[in-house]
């Protein structure tokens, strides 16, 4: 009779660990494929995720000299991290996000990690920037390219605009620092209106 029991448990708690196995594989494979459709939209709009790596980050963080209370704009914000260190600072920080599942993974890190500032869903091209003191992007040239009359028209005098790998075209560089010498990709930009 305990030998059956012992066995009839035995089969439950397999059956336990195979539903398991079943549910984190169906998690996976919809967390796989959400993560596809979610590049090729943002690339569609024509900038990947791709999040600015530490050292970037934080060189950029450095450029930017953020003072408590400024506005910071980070144009294309990813999982937040600009938005999350300007929020640390100081700053009232915003994130504009166009790809809903990358929006919504900042959402979740930020109530995970309790961090302050406003992450939008939205397209950079709409959002007002004339009061930004402080406007982060990394952005792909083309998407720099079309901005650049946005920044012209918009942002006030004395803003600080921080690129990460890409320049702004025919703007005047006030400082810059590569934080990766070996690759093409993480120079950090700073300009000043
Ligand atoms: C290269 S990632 C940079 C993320 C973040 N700024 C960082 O430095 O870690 C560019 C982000 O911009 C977003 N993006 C691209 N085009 C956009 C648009 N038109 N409006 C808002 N976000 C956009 C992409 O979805 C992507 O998350």
């Amino acid at each position: 009779m305990a030998a059956k029991i012992f066995i009839l448990i035995l089969l439950i708690f397999q059956l336990l660990l195979l539903i398991l196995a079943a549910i984190a594989c169906f998690i996976t494979t919809i967390l796989g494929i959400l993560f596809i459709i979610s590049e090729m939209y943002s690339s569609l709009h024509d900038a990947p995720f791709i999040p600015s790596f530490k050292k970037a980050k934080d060189k950029m963080i450095e450029f930017s000299e953020i003072k408590p209370g400024e506005k910071v704009v980070d144009l294309g914000c990813g999982d937040g991290r600009l938005v999350f260190a300007a929020s640390d600072k100081g700053a009232n920080a915003i994130g504009v996000e166009i790809t809903i599942f990358v929006y919504w993974y900042a959402k979740i890190l930020q109530f995970v990690f309790k961090k302050k500032g406003k992450l939008i869903r939205g397209n950079l091209y709409d959002h007002d920037i004339r009061d930004a003191d402080v406007l982060f992007c990394y952005l792909m040239p083309r998407q720099l390219n079309k901005i650049d009359k946005k920044f012209k028209e918009e942002c006030k005098k004395g803003c600080r605009i921080i690129c990460n790998s890409f320049k702004l075209p025919g703007w005047e560089i006030e400082k810059s620092y590569d934080t990766n010498p070996s690759k093409r990709r993480g120079t950090i930009y700073k300009y000043i209106v």
